[in-house]
This record gives structure tokens, C-alpha cells and sequence, in this order.
């Protein structure tokens, strides 16, 4: 495969990845605006791109592993993301004085720690058949194992904030 293939692939997973999410949001707003068919229409567009970045995901090299070298990968992006990444954009906000912002990007590092305890203790555990169920904070992403919390430690939230994953 050419660079420049390797290059648009990962262009076109980044750009459907965040197609997927725009039109997500776009689904809740048109939920908001009493247009609920047009939210499905939405949500099927948000779907659809979320299979074309998976799709190209796979076709790049190199990014698909074992599950114990993803679990590993996973580990190591969270803690990049914590402990390199999400400082600086912390930092910016702050001395832009977006409080609101910032707390969206403080929340996200301290959640992203979670994420990273939860892989290792996951790795830990790969040869075990134990069996935990998870809830995600539909406001910060933190991510509750077994049962939900009746606040999020994170950003505070009531429980009902959480969904549970498959
Ligand atoms: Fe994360
Ligand atoms: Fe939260």
C-alpha cells in the first residue's frame, strides 16, 4: 500500500469518525426541536458513518492487534491522553478564560485515568472469567463498573445519567 493511501485512510477514518459524532448531536437537537423523524434520519446517518470508519480502520495497517495488544494500546492512549495531551488544552482554556471549556477538558482528563485503570485491570485479568457489566456517564464518559454510582465521581451527576454498554 502507497503512503499516500495509508495517509487518506487515516483521513477518511478521522472525518467519518467526526461525521458520526456531528450527526449524533444534530440528532439530539432535532429531538429538542420536535423534528424526531428527522433525528432518526440522523442517528441512521451517524450509524452509517460509524461503519465507514470502522471499515477503514481495519483496511489501515498495523492498528488492529491481539485483544491484549489492544488492551495495551487502549492502556497507553488514555495515559498519553491524561498525562500529555489534555494538560495543554486545560491550560489554553484556562488562560482564555473558558471555565466551561476547561471543565469539559478537565473532566475528559480525569475520566481518560479511569479508562486506563479499567484496561489494566482488564489486562490483569484476561485469563479469568469474570464477568463485569458497565455504565457510562452520559455527560463526562466515566465509565462505572458493575453497578452506577449515585453520583459520578467525576462531573457529579445523578445516577439516571448513566447508560449501561453491551
Ligand atoms: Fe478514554
Ligand atoms: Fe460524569
Amino acid at each position: 500500500m502507497s503512503n499516500k493511501t495509508e495517509q487518506n485512510l487515516a483521513y477518511a477514518f478521522a472525518a467519518e469518525s467526526k461525521a458520526s459524532a456531528r450527526n449524533s448531536v444534530f440528532a439530539v437537537k432535532a429531538e429538542q426541536d420536535g423534528f424526531p423523524q428527522i433525528a432518526r434520519l440522523f442517528r441512521a446517518v451517524a450509524e452509517a458513518e460509524s461503519v465507514h470508519a470502522r471499515r477503514y480502520l481495519r483496511l489501515m495497517r498495523g492498528k488492529i492487534g491481539t485483544t491484549e495488544e489492544n488492551l495495551k494500546t487502549a492502556f497507553e492512549n488514555e495515559i498519553k491522553a491524561n498525562v500529555e495531551e489534555y494538560p495543554a488544552l486545560i491550560k489554553t482554556a484556562s488562560e482564555d478564560g473558558l471555565e466551561v471549556v476547561k471543565k469539559a477538558f478537565s473532566e475528559s482528563r480525569d475520566v481518560e485515568d479511569r479508562h486506563a485503570q479499567l484496561y489494566k485491570k482488564a489486562l490483569n485479568d484476561l485469563l479469568s472469567d469474570r464477568i463485569a457489566s458497565y455504565y457510562v456517564c452520559q455527560i463526562c464518559g466515566y465509565v462505572a463498573e458493575d453497578q452506577t454510582p449515585q453520583r459520578c465521581p467525576v462531573c457529579s451527576a445523578i445516577s439516571e445519567k448513566f447508560k449501561q454498554t453491551e
